[in-house]
């Protein structure tokens, strides 16, 4: 049986979720050896017990028995796939950067960003007042990819050489043969080369200003950060790098992508956004990380052997079973948080994509001490991104007879990826308004 969506299913992948949460809510892969989790509470308990379940296995799900030298390159100990105490030192590094009082600061830079990247399309359709546009290529990956260069102290003029490594990280679940495997290998070491030459010029002209706390760039801010005293090592330091640049700008786009989709997708949805901008911007979203959740599942790795318990249906959908689960140490679990985020006990009516829910406690950033350092910043960009399109475009609509989900397999391109969930291209027509 299947625990991933097929991968036509990848961009509605809701029906298989919500049979799995029904019939196989916890369940083991032979074949893969990985564990499938798709209900909300597990998912929430599983993540919130690190000392159980480590992350020292990295979002990326290699296939088993690869040379130990790419597992090694691929996996390497970074905030993402480490756990307490470790954890928490590089986390300490960049915390206080990312609170929401301190990414408001960038709301500015970030309104200049989204109005020229709109400029740019205006001038593009030559002004005319029907005007098209590629929403992905031409918005949505520039502003994100934008945003995290410039914080990092990346030159963007690099962005279609980070796009292209981006695509290489992103493939590799599809893609697990060893070919692809060795590729994947290669562009982490091409980032090294990048990204130690960009770290060799940053301490240069630090120490040729004399004054080591000019540079406020992450990148500067991780170069000069101790834990337990000692500076990061050059391989911690590109490590750190790759995650921010990476995390900063492939999930984002898939929001700003999914939130335009979606309303287009729900025209009512739409118009009670247009007449009630100032108060449902954040709440659309919020219901956008819920619905199609730019980030489908996270990984996590026992580290004892462990026993939960889970319930379902028996015969005839009326008595529940229960049943203990037995994880083994080092088995690798995979947790649907797109399922989670569709899961009924916690949603009323999850298949409803609805800009005024109430609850919004969905599990798109994950939870627990992962969660994402992103997400005050993903969410910023999000909000200015959609105010910004419908402040200055009219009758936005998709520039492709729309019928029904189905057709965006044949005509378009949704991602493959079971780890993202999100279009590489979505093309829509639009009106552009007069500025006042
Ligand atoms: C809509 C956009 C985003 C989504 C849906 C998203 C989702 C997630 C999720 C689910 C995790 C938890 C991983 C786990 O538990 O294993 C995570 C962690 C992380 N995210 Fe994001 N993310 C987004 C944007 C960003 C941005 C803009 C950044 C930029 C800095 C970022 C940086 C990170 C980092 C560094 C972590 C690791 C945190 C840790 O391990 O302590 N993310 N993200």
């Amino acid at each position: 049986m299947e625990r991933y969506p097929l991968v036509e299913q990848r961009f509605s992948p809701f029906d298989f979720y919500s049979s799995m949460r029904k019939n196989n809510p916890i369940i083991f892969d032979e074949e893969n050896e990985r564990w499938g989790v798709y209900r909300y509470n597990d998912i929430e308990k599983i993540l919130r017990d690190h000392s159980r379940f480590s992350s020292k296995f990295g979002p990326l799900d290699l296939p088993l028995g690869i040379p130990p030298e790419y597992e090694e390159n691929i996996h390497r100990p970074s905030l993402i796939n480490s756990d307490p105490p470790y954890h928490r030192k590089l986390r300490s590094i960049v915390d206080t950067l990312f609170v929401p009082i301190e990414i408001s600061k960038l709301a500015p830079r970030i309104e200049n960003i989204v109005n020229e990247l709109i400029d740019k399309i205006i001038e593009k359709n030559n002004n005319t007042t029907t005007s098209t546009m590629d929403l992905i290529s031409d918005f949505a990956y520039p502003l994100p990819a934008t945003v995290i260069a410039e914080l990092l102290g990346v030159p963007f003029e690099d962005r279609d050489t980070y796009h292209q490594w981006a695509d290489v990280i992103v493939g590799l679940k599809e893609n697990s043969n060893i070919d692809y495997i060795k590729k994947v290998s290669k562009t982490f070491d091409e980032m090294d080369v990048y990204f130690s030459k960009l770290i060799e010029e940053r301490k240069k002209s630090s120490s040729s200003t004399q004054d080591n706390d000019d540079d406020d760039t992450l990148i500067g801010r991780i170069i000069r950060a101790k834990v337990d005293e000692h500076f990061l090592s050059e391989s911690e330091i590109l490590t750190f790098s790759h995650l921010l640049l990476n995390a900063g700008h492939i999930t984002t786009v898939n929001l700003i992508g999914n939130s335009i989709f979606s309303l287009l997708e729900n025209p009512q949805e739409l118009k009670r956004l247009q007449q009630n901008k100032n108060s449902l911007i954040k709440p659309a979203i919020e219901e956008t990380l819920r619905y199609p959740s730019p980030v489908q599942l996270v990984i996590r790795i026992a580290n004892d052997d462990v026993t939960l318990s889970e319930e379902k249906e028996g015969g005839g959908g009326r008595e529940i079973e229960k049943q203990e689960i037995k994880i083994k140490k080092d088995q690798k679990i995979i947790l649907f948080l797109g399922s989670a985020n569709h899961d009924e006990s916690v949603f009323t009516d999850p298949e409803r994509f609805d800009i005024t829910r109430k609850n919004l406690r969905h599990m798109a950033f994950g939870t627990g001490i992962h969660f994402c350092l992103g997400a005050p910043l993903a969410r910023l960009e999000g909000q200015i991104a959609l105010r910004t399109l419908l402040e200055r475009f009219d009758n936005l609509q998709f520039d492709f007879d729309y019928s029904d989900r189905q057709d965006l397999y044949t005509k378009f391109t949704p991602l493959k990826s079971s780890l993202f969930l999100g279009l590489s291209h979505l093309p829509i027509r639009f009106q552009t308004k007069n500025r006042q």
